[in-house]
C-alpha cells in the first residue's frame, strides 16, 4: 500500500526579534511573569512588507531544496495559517504565483495552531488515494498584525514565522506516517477568537475602534481544554501507530505554553530529554508553530533515519492534531 513520507522541510523566522523586556515598555507586564506563565523569552516578527506568503515562500524554498525536487514535481499544495494575506484568494495560490508553482490545487486551512497538522492528515489523505503524488504543505502566520498591542492578556504570547514540509508517496510501510488522529469542537469556538471582519461582524468603523479584529482569548478556560486536548491527541496518535511514549524518540508538541507542554508529556510517560521545545525564543506561531520545530529538529540532527517522532497540537475552534511519523 502507498504510504507518505517527509521528503524535506524548511523553516523562516523574519528577522525582527521583539523580547519580552520590549512588550515591557508597550503593556504592564514583566519578563518574570512572561516567562513563568508561559515560558517564552522572545518572538521574531514580520515587517510591515511582509505578508504571511511571503514568510511561507521562503520556508518552501528551503523545503524543495531539502528534498532534492524540482518544484515542478509539486502537486498540491496546501498552507495552514489563521492569518492569510487575504480573505480570498487563498495564501497557498499567492505561494504558488510568487514561487512560479504549476497550477496545481492549492487551499488553506484555517484550524488555527492544529493547522499544520490538519495540513498534514488532508495531504497524506490525499496522498494515500492517488490524488496526489508530492505535496508541499506549510504552517505561516503572521500573528504580530492580528494582536491588539495593549492587550497583555494576548498580545506577549505570539509570534510570527512559517515552516513547510514536502510529502511524497513511497512504497516503503515502514516508514513516514504510521499514524493521525484529529477532532473539533465547535461548541467552545467564543473562548478563542478573531470576532469581527467576516460575514458574522463585518468590518465597520465601530469594530476597528473596538479593536474587534484582533485575538480575543480566554487564557484560563482555553489552558485547560488544551491540557486534556493535547494530552488525547499525543495518547491517541500513539495508540494508532501502536506505540507507547517509550518508542517515542522525539516529541514535537505546539508550543502555547510550558505548562501544558509539561503536563503532556507526565500523562505520555516521555522524558522532558526526548520533547522538543523552543517557546523560549518563538513563542506560539499557531499553524507554523510545529513544522517550524520539525525542521529546527532535524537540523539541529535530533531526528535521524528511523527515528520515531510524535507531533501533537491544539488551537482555537477548538482543534486538535496528532500523528507518529518515522523518518
Ligand atoms: N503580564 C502581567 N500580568 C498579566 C499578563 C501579562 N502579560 N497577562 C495577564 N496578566 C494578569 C491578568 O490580568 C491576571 O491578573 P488579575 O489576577 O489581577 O486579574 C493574572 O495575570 C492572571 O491571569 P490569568 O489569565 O489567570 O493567567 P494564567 O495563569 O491563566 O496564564 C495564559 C495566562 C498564559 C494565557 C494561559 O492561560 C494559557 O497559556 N492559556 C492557553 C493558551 C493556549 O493554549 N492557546 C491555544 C493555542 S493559541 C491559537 O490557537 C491561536
Amino acid at each position: 500500500m502507498t504510504n507518505t513520507k517527509i521528503i524535506g522541510t524548511g523553516s523562516y523566522l523574519p528577522e525582527k526579534i521583539m523580547t519580552n523586556d520590549d512588550w515591557a515598555k508597550i503593556v504592564d507586564t514583566s519578563d518574570e511573569w512572561i516567562t513563568s506563565r508561559t515560558g517564552i523569552k522572545e518572538r521574531h516578527f514580520a515587517s510591515d512588507q511582509q505578508a504571511t506568503s511571503d514568510l511561507v515562500v521562503e520556508a518552501a524554498k528551503e523545503a524543495i531544496k531539502d528534498a532534492g525536487i524540482e518544484s515542478s514535481e509539486i502537486d498540491l499544495i496546501i498552507v495552514a495559517t489563521i492569518t492569510a494575506d487575504n480573505a480570498y484568494p487563498s495564501t497557498a495560490n499567492w505561494v504558488q504565483k510568487k514561487m512560479g508553482l504549476k497550477p496545481v490545487p492549492s487551499f488553506d486551512i484555517g484550524a488555527a495552531c492544529s493547522g499544520f497538522l490538519y495540513a498534514l492528515i488532508m495531504a497524506d489523505s490525499l496522498i494515500k488515494t492517488g490524488v496526489a503524488k508530492t505535496a508541499l504543505i506549510a504552517g505561516a502566520e503572521t500573528m504580530s498584525k492580528v494582536i491588539n498591542w495593549k492587550d497583555r492578556n494576548t498580545c506577549v504570547l505570539f509570534g510570527d514565522g512559517a515552516g513547510a514540509a514536502v510529502l511524497r508517496s513511497s512504497e516503503n510501510e515502514d516508514d513516514g506516517i504510521l499514524s493521525t488522529y484529529w477532532g473539533a469542537d465547535g461548541n467552545l469556538g467564543d473562548l478563542l477568537m478573531q470576532p469581527a471582519g467576516g460575514s458574522a461582524m463585518p468590518a465597520s468603523e465601530e469594530t476597528v475602534a473596538n479593536k474587534l479584529h484582533t485575538v480575543h482569548m480566554k487564557g484560563n478556560e482555553v489552558f485547560k481544554h488544551a491540557v486534556l486536548r493535547m494530552q488525547e491527541a499525543a495518547m491517541k496518535s500513539l495508540e494508532l501507530a501502536g506505540l507507547t511514549g517509550e518508542d517515542v524518540d522525539l516529541f514535537i508538541p505546539h508550543q502555547a505554553n510550558m505548562r501544558i507542554i509539561e503536563a503532556t508529556i507526565r500523562r505520555a510517560k516521555i522524558p522532558m530529554e526526548k520533547t522538543f521545545v523552543n517557546i523560549d525564543k518563538i513563542a506560539n506561531i499557531s499553524a507554523a508553530t510545529i513544522p517550524i520545530a520539525l525542521d529546527h529538529a532535524r537540523k539541529e540532527g535530533r531526528l535521524k533515519e528511523g527515528d520515531n517522532a510524535l507531533l501533537a497540537a491544539f488551537g482555537a475552534g477548538f482543534t486538535w492534531g496528532g500523528a507518529v511519523v518515522r523518518f
